[in-house]
Formats: C-alpha cells, sequence, structure tokens
C-alpha cells in the first residue's frame, strides 16, 4: 500500500454501522495490520535480520507507518514504533488512538522500553496490538505496558 494511499485513509470514527458490515467488524484495524506488514518489508535490519513494522492510528484516523531503521554503530538504530511516533508528530499530529506492531516471532514482541517511554509520553494510554506476519499475537494498554511511568505530572 503506497503512503499517499494511508495518509489518506481516514476512519469516520462515528459508531454508525455500516450497512455492508452490520456486525461490526473492526475493519480499521485489518487496515493497521496491513499497512505494518508492508512498512515492514521497508525495514533496514541487515544487523540483527529482524524487520519490524509499526502503523500508528491518529485521532483524524490517519495512519503513519514506521520501520526499524539500523546502523553500523548499532546504537544509533531506531525501532519501528519511534520512527512511526516522529513520523506523525512531524506532520502535526497530536491525537493518538492506537499502534499496531509487526514482528517477526511467533512470541509476541512487544515495545521496547524506550519506545514505551516515547509512546506514553505522545500517545498515553492508547492499546498496542502485536502481531506477527501470519496474525495478532497480543494486545495491551500502554498503562499495562509502562505501568509506573516517568512523565510530565512529575516534572510540576
Ligand atoms: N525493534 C523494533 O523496531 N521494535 C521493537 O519493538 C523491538 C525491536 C528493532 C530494533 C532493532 O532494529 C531490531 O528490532 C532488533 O532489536
Amino acid at each position: 500500500m503506497s503512503d499517499s494511499r494511508l495518509e489518506s485513509h481516514r476512519d469516520p470514527g462515528s459508531g454508525i454501522r455500516d450497512p455492508k458490515n452490520p456486525a461490526g467488524r473492526d475493519s480499521t484495524l485489518d487496515v493497521l495490520m496491513e499497512a505494518a506488514r508492508a512498512v515492514r518489508e521497508h525495514a533496514h535490519a541487515d544487523y540483527s535480520g529482524f524487520k519490524v513494522g509499526a502503523a500508528l492510528e491518529t485521532g483524524d484516523g490517519t495512519i503513519v507507518t514506521g520501520c526499524n531503521i539500523e546502523n553500523a554503530t548499532y546504537g544509533l538504530t531506531v525501532c519501528a514504533e519511534r520512527v512511526a511516533m516522529f513520523k506523525a508528530l512531524s506532520e502535526g499530529h497530536r491525537e493518538f488512538r492506537r499502534m499496531v506492531v509487526v514482528a517477526p516471532p511467533e512470541a509476541p514482541t512487544p515495545p521496547c522500553g524506550a519506545c514505551r517511554q516515547v509512546l506514553w509520553e505522545f500517545a498515553g494510554d492508547v492499546e498496542v496490538i502485536l502481531a506477527n506476519p501470519k496474525g495478532e499475537t497480543g494486545r495491551h494498554r500502554m498503562s499495562e505496558l509502562l505501568p509506573q511511568p516517568f512523565d510530565s505530572r512529575l516534572l510540576k
């Protein structure tokens, strides 16, 4: 899926039942999954071989994607989740609904500590849906992943 299609995908978020989808299947989740799977192919992961894709749904229903980008110095590697979040912030998005993360293993691969801190800072207690290329492997709220956060409240 091209970036322009993703940027133009808007979820009305109205709660109105679609007559073609009376059971209320979460079709936006399917789009997020597919976006995260697709962007994973852009990962720069030559050192680890571990390709990750993330798809972030913003408050207005825009989908912003990110993949992991590694570096020969290793320490400058940036995870898929932070790439997606920083892209979204720099495009002006400030409200976020949820993130889907697709990583290779069978076991669920939750975000690393640095990503949890960044997601908490900008997205708060959103849902993080984990998947491998075959499908969903787990769901967590950020308050579960980062139960005792350091954040701006402590700086007042
Ligand atoms: N990585 C992510 O992109 N997200 C995660 O949630 C875990 C780890 C990346 C960083 C590095 O490029 C590779 O996976 C191995 O750690």
